[in-house]
């Protein structure tokens, strides 16, 4: 009988949420920062203390494994450790230490596994100023592409952030798993939505995972006098980016199944009294439907010409990363339902509006998800909350479905 530990959860948790970056709201681990390389030094001690031979790929993923006792391919369970600016407590983190809790508890029930199993912890999960999310997670499934290793941030190329993060920049080119080589990927995680908690639902299984393209686009106006230039004479790069900005919140508002955000914008010079020469910013769309995404980057495209060009605007795409929707297959879709069944006989079936490193991972590997209720459905806010209950409902349902997924 698997019975894992909420009390050491919980104190994992709490303990990783100590190494936060200094001066910023929330629990905020970025990458790349201090913070988030000492958070996954202690990670990985707590693999060890837990009997998991550590290691770090070139990637930048911290891997814990616990040997099977068949030469099968490895299950992988994880999630990330890093957190966007203000971020909560369980974002990413509930997916690591879950499932290392999951892991103590198969042990401690003395049950070894057909299958190798690796807790990970995936390198860089959030979006960030390099305009690569997913990195480790992507060097898995895809590479990353080498142009992306010159991107600048913080004083680091990507290249030299991967290096400081433990991974290896040449190697990481070059996708480092093959289909065949897991047997599947499994990701606990919060919903960070509403939808279990106002049903009153422990768990879901995840149905599919939104595909997201995401760009960061800059607008090359004039910098002039904000009172002496009359209006028809200037080159606002931050009045076409508000036009294209509502332009794409009443595109997404008028296609059901679409989002659209643009959640980060850099404004040069950024004075009061001057019309705004450069606007830099990061514009993403997602949808669980790869040509709805298609459609709807079209759509963009046009709207950009169109707000630029009534101005007399440049604009140019500085960096783009595309992830497509990712469903389960049956199989593991059916392992994984029928493990949070027997956690919650209700268990429901939800999509995820966020994207997660199991997307990134089924481009390679059979790869699916388990939530658990976030209170109020708030997420990447300090805000974030999961009760005791839902969590130890997360990691019961984790470790059910590694065992299932073991037998399959
Ligand atoms: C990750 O949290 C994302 O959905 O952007
Ligand atoms: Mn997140
Ligand atoms: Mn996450």
């Amino acid at each position: 009988m698997v019975a894992p530990q909420i009390d050491r959860l919980l104190a994992d948790i709490e303990t990783l949420a100590t190494f936060t970056e200094p001066d910023t709201p929330g629990w905020t681990r970025r990458f790349p920062s201090a913070a988030y390389l000492a958070g996954r030094a202690w990670v990985r001690q707590q693999f060890a203390a837990a009997g998991l031979q550590a290691s770090v790929d070139a990637g930048g993923n911290l891997h814990g494994l616990r040997p099977g006792h068949r030469p099968l391919p490895a299950i992988f369970v994880g999630s990330h450790t890093d957190s966007v600016l203000g971020g909560g407590k369980y974002d990413g983190p509930l997916g690591v230490l879950g499932a290392l809790e999951a892991v103590r508890s198969l042990a401690e029930a003395g049950i070894v596994l057909r299958h190798p199993l690796v807790v990970m912890d995936y390198l860089a999960e959030e979006a960030n100023d390099f305009g690569v999310s997913c990195v480790g997670s992507r060097a898995l499934s895809a590479g990353i592409q080498p142009a992306w290793f010159e991107r600048q941030h913080l004083g680091l190329t990507l290249a030299e952030a991967l290096v400081q993060h433990g991974g290896s920049p040449a190697a990481a080119q070059q996708r480092l798993l093959q289909p065949g080589d897991l047997h599947a990927a499994l990701e606990l995680h919060i919903e960070q939505g509403p939808v279990l908690e106002s049903q009153g639902v422990a768990v879901a299984a995840v149905t599919g995972i939104v595909g997201i393209r995401r760009g960061m686009f800059e607008l090359s106006g004039r910098a002039d006098h904000a009172g002496t230039t009359p209006m028809s004479l200037r080159r606002d790069a931050l009045a076409a980016a508000a036009e294209i900005i509502v332009g794409l919140e009443a595109l997404a508002r008028n296609t059901p199944g679409l989002v659209g955000t643009v959640g980060r914008l850099l404004v040069q010079p950024n004075q009061s009294n001057v019309v705004a020469e450069t606007v830099t910013f990061v514009l993403e769309i997602r949808s669980l439907d790869m040509q709805q995404i298609a459609q709807g980057w079209d759509a963009v495209q046009a709207l950009l010409e169109q707000a630029c060009r009534a101005r007399g605007v440049g604009h140019k795409l500085l960096a783009q990363t595309d992830t497509a929707p990712a469903i389960p297959p049956p199989w593991l879709a059916g392992a994984v339902l029928a493990a949070c069944q027997a956690v919650d006989p209700r268990a429901l079936r939800l999509s995820s509006g966020a994207g997660h490193d199991t997307g990134q991972l089924s481009v390679v590997a059979p790869a699916a998800m388990i939530f658990v209720p976030s209170a109020g459905g708030r997420s990447h806010t300090p805000a974030e909350y999961t009760t005791p209950e839902g969590l130890l409902a997360g990691v019961c349902a984790l470790a059910e479905a590694i065992l299932r997924v073991d037998q399959s």
